[in-house]
């Protein structure tokens, strides 16, 4: 071991002509500094050349480039003069279209050829105001001619406004477009807020819209957060009814509820209500029984007979009471805060009468602070 560090003879020599190159450069570098003057001052005039810019597109005066937009399923084109040269500095493809042509008419879908304008525009002025319904057709166009800073820009505002206020939720069409674009960090961000937000989701319009491969990979997660597992059976019972997926799909959405988690009287209920399990019911015979046999028997004594290892026996988030209290905290700087609620002992029938008392304490405190 020791020998194995000891520096081998010629590393010395080494070091030292490495040394002595180093201090020759810094040297060359300083002489070269003293020469130039020490004060300089930036007269900075670029906001007023981007505003000429924008004027060339305005005015059209000097444009090389006609583009003809027109819209898909429509005789509708738009006209738009511009400049070869700053077209092509940002995009590869206008670069190729425009190589021996200058007038190239463009097919776009009505949501992208609206915003055409809007899109050229940036070009000129490196600037673009973005709404949440434009988010997909901005991205769209920025992907079709290999603008890349435009469409990291949009990504980034995708990820940084996926809860925003909108009338009818648009996390879902973000991820299947996420998906279509193989954008894996989009896709598990919106895929995140989805679950953790499921509630709202599955109240929204958007909630029919989910794809089967959505659907199937967001029942299958433990940190949904919701109200209950009842909850989720009668958005996935709705999501059903109006979607009519194939029926593996059905099967495998069906067999990822977690039947143990909804209490005896409401299972019971829907066995006897739901008009889908009228139809699908042999799909989950075997587990409603064994959610059952779970809920009849103690936990302990059901672990000797059952491999209860599996997500089937695994709560996800639930939020409602007989799962845990909503605390809001609307000052974080007091520090008296606690809070004692009671749930019962275990998801299992057989634990109704226990309950169980947790005591929360707020971190930090101002002690801890
Ligand atoms: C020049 O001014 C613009 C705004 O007018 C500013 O955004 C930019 O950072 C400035 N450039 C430098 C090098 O300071
Ligand atoms: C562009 O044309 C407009 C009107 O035709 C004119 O007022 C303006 O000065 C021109 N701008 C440039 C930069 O030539
Ligand atoms: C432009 O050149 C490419 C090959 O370089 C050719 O395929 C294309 O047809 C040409 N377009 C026109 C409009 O001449
Ligand atoms: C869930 O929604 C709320 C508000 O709508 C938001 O603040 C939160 O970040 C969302 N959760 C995730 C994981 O995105
Ligand atoms: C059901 O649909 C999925 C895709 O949604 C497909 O992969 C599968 O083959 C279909 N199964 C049947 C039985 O049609
Ligand atoms: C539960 O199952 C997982 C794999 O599915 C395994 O890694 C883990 O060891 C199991 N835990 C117990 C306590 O058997």
């Amino acid at each position: 071991m020791e020998r194995s560090h000891r520096p081998r003879p010629g590393w010395g020599r080494q070091c030292l002509a490495l040394l002595i190159v180093v201090i020759i450069t810094a040297h060359a570098a300083h002489k070269s500094d003293v020469g130039s003057d020490v004060s300089t001052t930036l007269l900075n005039h670029s906001s007023m050349l981007i505003q000429r810019l924008q004027e060339l597109l305005h005015f059209g005066n000097s444009t090389d480039t006609t583009l003809r937009i027109r819209t898909t399923s429509s005789d509708e084109v738009k006209v738009i003069q511009a400049h070869q040269l700053l077209l092509t500095l940002q995009s590869d493809i206008f670069e190729g279209l425009l190589a021996n042509q200058s007038v190239v008419t463009l097919q776009e879908p009505p949501d992208c050829a609206i915003l055409f304008e809007k899109f050229i525009r940036y070009f000129y002025c490196g600037e673009i105001s973005i709404q949440l319904s434009q988010a997909i057709s901005l991205h769209r166009l920025a992907s079709k001619y290999h603008v890349p800073a435009l469409q990291r820009g949009v990504t980034e505002y995708m990820k940084n406004h996926l809860a925003s206020e909108s009338s009818q939720g648009h996390v879902v069409s973000w991820y299947h477009y996420a998906v279509t674009m193989s954008d894996e960090i989009l896709q598990e961000s919106c895929l995140k807020f989805l679950a953790w937000n499921l509630s709202t989701v599955m109240s929204s319009s958007e909630w029919a819209t989910v794809s089967d491969d959505l659907m199937v990979s967001l029942v299958q997660r433990s940190d949904l957060v919701l109200q209950s597992e009842l909850e989720l059976f009668s958005a996935v019972e709705e999501w059903i009814m109006k979607n009519s997926p194939n029926v593996s799909i059905i099967e495998r959405v069906l067999r990822s509820m977690r039947y143990p988690m909804i209490p005896p009287h409401q299972l019971f209920q829907i066995q006897k209500q739901s008009t889908l399990l009228a139809t699908y019911h042999s799909f989950i015979q075997d587990l409603l029984f064994q959610a059952f046999q779970f809920h009849s028997s103690s936990p302990l004594h059901f672990a000797k007979y059952f491999d209860v290892n599996c997500s089937m026996f695994i709560p996800r988030n639930y939020l409602s009471s007989s799962w845990g209290s909503q605390w809001i905290i609307n000052n974080p700087a007091r520090d008296d805060r606690s809070l004692s609620f009671q749930t019962q002992l275990g998801p299992s029938n057989h634990d109704s009468s226990k309950k169980i008392t947790w005591n929360a304490l707020f971190f930090p405190t101002l002690a801890s602070r």
